[in-house]
């Protein structure tokens, strides 16, 4: 028999989604900082008990919750990411997902006419509140990723860091905890920076970072860069502004200076994540889509950098190169 188990499993992944913004939403894991049975649970949360016990046995069945004896508990993975008090919460970016799901079901809307069904400056400075969460949802992801790139490149020697696309600041951040010399200019729309400013202002190194409005569609980065970052902005641009953009970085850079691009790139097709990252773009934005790397590689070297590299850190990847 031809197994239809891959259309199952297909058709049913919103159902784990559904459970995990759902739980996040009501407050579940905030409630079992304290371990529960169901009934506690519906009480401390005002929801049915007929609900409740559904809805925590299915975290139990997704590895999102342990029961024991009839009580409830955060597993150590719940307990760091999905509480709000937790300096690792994801709640807030989340909660931005958890908005994106509607438009999913519009996917063959959007297949049909090539555009996003939603006005894609809402997130971008269009909608205060969206902005804001979308502001504080990259910091919150980020926080979990950013470390894995600081520990792959050496910015030593290197003087002002160029972060083109920055948002939150937490890359530029992280980045100038480990080097006291580095200065970093990061570059955004000018919405997104009224709010990232409230970030960077309680980060401790505050006083190493100009903040640059900047539409990078138009504007250039500044001169005498030792170290361009560029994490997470390209997929939101066709490949010749992505080109360009490459060049930009190239003319304002320093001889020796460092390319670090750093976003969900695909390789003969992988990963999946990866490629359906490009739908979320599909969506949400009149262009962009997941790059190919070594498209991207063959960009930067067009753009004249050399020594190019390309390091996996799954899901993400980054790709490195110099200015000669
Ligand atoms: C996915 S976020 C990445 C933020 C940060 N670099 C990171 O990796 O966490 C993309 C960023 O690109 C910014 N952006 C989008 N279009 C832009 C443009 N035309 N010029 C400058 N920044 C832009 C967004 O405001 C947002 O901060």
């Amino acid at each position: 028999m031809i197994d239809p188990a891959p259309i199952y499993d297909a058709a049913t992944a919103f159902w784990k989604s559904s459970v995990l913004f759902a739980a996040c939403r009501v407050g579940v894991f905030d409630a079992l900082t304290d371990p529960s049975d169901a009934e506690g649970v519906a009480k401390r949360l005002d929801l049915s008990q007929r609900g409740a016990l559904a809805l925590l046995d299915a975290c139990v069945a997704l590895d999102l919750l342990e029961k024991k004896e009839g009580q409830y508990h955060n597993t150590p993975t719940s307990e760091r990411y999905l509480t709000s008090e937790s300096p690792a919460s994801l709640l807030v970016t989340l909660e931005l997902q958890a908005k994106t799901y509607p438009m999913w079901m519009n996917l063959s809307e959007s297949v049909k006419k090539g555009q996003p069904t939603i006005p894609p400056r809402d997130l971008l400075g269009g909608d205060p509140e969206l902005t804001e969460q979308f502001v504080v949802g990259m910091h919150q992801r980020a926080l979990g990723i950013a470390e894995s790139l600081v520990n792959v490149i050496d910015l030593s020697g290197c003087r002002l860091l160029a972060d083109i696309g920055g948002g939150p600041g937490t890359y530029s951040t992280m980045i100038l905890k480990r080097y006291p010399e580095l200065r970093s200019r990061i570059f955004d729309l000018a919405p997104i920076q009224d709010v990232a400013r409230t970030l960077v202002a309680t980060s401790g190194v505050d006083d190493r970072i100009e903040m640059v409005p900047c539409d990078a569609t138009k504007d250039d980065f500044g001169n005498g860069n030792d170290a361009v970052l560029i994490s997470g902005l390209l997929h939101r641009m066709t490949p010749e502004t992505s080109q360009d953009i490459l060049r930009k970085a190239y003319q304002g850079m320093e001889s020796g200076g460092q390319l670090i691009l750093n976003d969900l790139f695909t390789l003969d097709g992988e990963p999946a994540l990866a490629v359906l990252f490009g739908l979320q773009f599909l969506l949400t934005n009149e262009t962009g889509g997941t790059h190919d790397a070594r498209d991207m590689a063959a960009w930067a070297s067009d753009a004249g950098f050399v020594d190019i590299e390309t390091i996996s850190l799954f899901p993400y990847m980054v790709i490195t190169a110099r200015k000669a």
